[in-house]
């Protein structure tokens, strides 16, 4: 009994101790992670901004439709981690959040109401790896796209919107709202 104890004990131990990163560990993750979200904003944006030029709101719309997840994927593969974008109120419905991205968001945005600055965070995540969160915040240039219908985001362009994405949920932001949050998994 006493030897059935202790091996309970122990493999508490042993999981508890997989389920912590110390801080210097956090550090890197964290560094890492900022790293990959400035290169796959500046690749999605960059896009996004001469498609914008080029075609306006369609054009980049189709963009978004047919390049947003593959361009994901390609830099996922590169950097050999699994990046996503997530939300509260998707767009596509291949992007919803996991039930962990779930309370993540509900933090960064309560964090945002209380008008406190939501810093990156690191943890273990339910398949014990680490996990890197961060906000994704609500611009300016967002609300031709992702704004109130008839205001920012017009007519016209919400229904060529709708017709890639008829359960989309992505509008009605103001700017400063949470968007959603980058959730990058490390192996
Ligand atoms: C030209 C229109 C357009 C603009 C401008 C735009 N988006 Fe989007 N956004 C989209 C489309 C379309 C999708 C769906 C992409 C997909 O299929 O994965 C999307 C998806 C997203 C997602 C993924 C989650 C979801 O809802 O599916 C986030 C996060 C996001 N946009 C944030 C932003 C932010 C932040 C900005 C401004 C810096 C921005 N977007 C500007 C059209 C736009």
């Amino acid at each position: 009994m006493i030897r059935y104890v202790f091996l309970l004990l122990l493999s508490m131990a042993l999981f508890s101790c997989s389920k912590t990163l110390t801080r210097k560990e956090a550090e890197l993750f964290k560094e890492r992670g900022d790293q990959i979200v400035q290169k796959t904003t500046a690749e999605l944006s960059g896009n996004l901004t001469s498609k914008m030029k080029e075609g306006g709101i369609p054009l980049a719309v189709e963009y978004c439709n047919t390049a947003a997840l593959p361009l994901t994927s390609k830099i996922s593969e590169a950097e050999k981690v699994s990046i996503k974008r997530t939300s509260l109120k998707t767009r596509n419905p291949l992007n919803d959040p996991s039930e962990e991205e779930l309370k993540v968001l509900k933090k960064f945005s309560s964090r945002i109401k209380k008008n406190a600055s939501p810093e990156p965070i690191v943890q273990i995540d339910q398949s014990g790896k680490p996990h890197y969160y961060a906000p994704i915040l609500v611009e300016k240039k967002c609300l031709m796209c992702h704004g109130t219908v008839d205001k920012e985001l017009s007519k016209n362009a919400d229904s060529i919107i709708k017709s890639f994405y008829p359960n989309d949920l992505a509008v009605g932001f103001k700017e400063g709202d949470l968007r959603g949050i980058w959730s990058i998994s490390f192996p």
